[in-house]
């Protein structure tokens, strides 16, 4: 390793040890801020670097060599922010990018998919587990990897649901519609399972029609909170908490026009976004 590199790796160390800090987490788009909101709750302290990649929503359909370029270069410009940890808040980056991701950059990395599937292994009492996500999230195997590696006698049926995904964006939580793809997807699930993982960020806004659909009875398993919890955890085990009780800063940034981000992000993150600066990567 040559000087410079050295001395950068270095600058990289020192800062990534400073517990102030700011977390960064990103997406393909406004879904994320599902988990953003769970991180504002859990660790009150900490200052979020948001990053929503909307101008090239959704990665659902991508390949897997696309996702991890798109990932690769979000985490690189998250890291040239001084960030000291990146969640990925993407089922479907986490599914495709993550390993490449812990690989290649010397941060922590919090993806969804382990603290989903953990959940979804506790929560569980027949071992009959759905896990719904977008086509590559479904096709990467990764959530039935990440479950079978908790509990190996876990039953786990797949579905890929990507419909959903621009229904949320409509807005179309609660609609006849969204009844009828919800049916359409998940009815044949319904006595079937016991826990359902809603393997995609926007999933948890159509809970309600999701468990009226599979049965009230079934346990649906949103990994925001858990992925929060994680995080906290690996913070706490790398000395990297925010020490001191001071205000957080919150930076919000998209890669295409910020209007749709402002007014469809609200609803994710639970409360209200002052303002969303707009940079393009790639
Ligand atoms: N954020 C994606 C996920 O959680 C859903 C939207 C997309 O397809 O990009 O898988």
């Amino acid at each position: 390793m040559v000087r410079g590199e050295l001395e950068s790796r270095g600058a990289d160390i020192e800062s990534r040890a400073n517990g102030s800090a700011p977390i960064g987490v990103f997406d393909s788009g406004i879904g994320g801020l599902t988990v953003v909101r769970e991180l504002m709750r859990q660790l009150p302290n900490e200052s979020i670097i948001y990053f929503g990649d909307t101008a090239r929503v959704p990665y659902g359909p991508k390949s897997p060599e696309t996702v991890i370029r798109y990932s690769r270069e979000i985490t690189s410009f998250l890291r040239d922010q001084g960030v000291k940890a990146v969640v990925v808040a993407c089922n479907t980056a986490t599914a495709h990018a993550l390993p490449t991701l812990r690989q290649e950059f010397d941060l922590p990395i919090i993806g969804v998919i382990e603290p989903g599937s953990r959940a979804a292994a506790r929560a569980t009492r027949s071992g009959d587990i759905g896990v719904i996500g977008t086509y590559g999230t479904i096709s990467s195997g990764a959530y039935e990897r990440a479950i079978a590696a908790e509990l190996p006698t876990a039953n786990i049926t797949v579905r890929a649901c990507p419909l959903f995904v621009p229904l949320v964006e409509e807005g179309w939580l609660e609609t006849d519609a969204t009844r009828l793809v919800a049916h359409e997807y998940l009815g044949g699930l319904a006595g079937a399972i016991d826990t359902l993982v809603l393997g995609c960020t926007h999933y948890p806004l159509l809970k309600r029609v999701i468990g009226e659909t599979v049965g009230r009875s079934v346990r649906l398993i949103d990994s925001a909170e858990e992925t929060a919890a994680e995080t906290a955890a690996t913070l706490r085990a790398q000395g990297l908490e925010q020490g001191d009780a001071s205000e957080p800063q919150y930076r919000f940034i998209a890669s295409d026009l910020p209007e749709q981000f402002l007014r469809v992000g609200q609803r994710f993150l639970g409360q209200a976004i002052d303002s969303v600066e707009t940079l393009t990567l790639g």
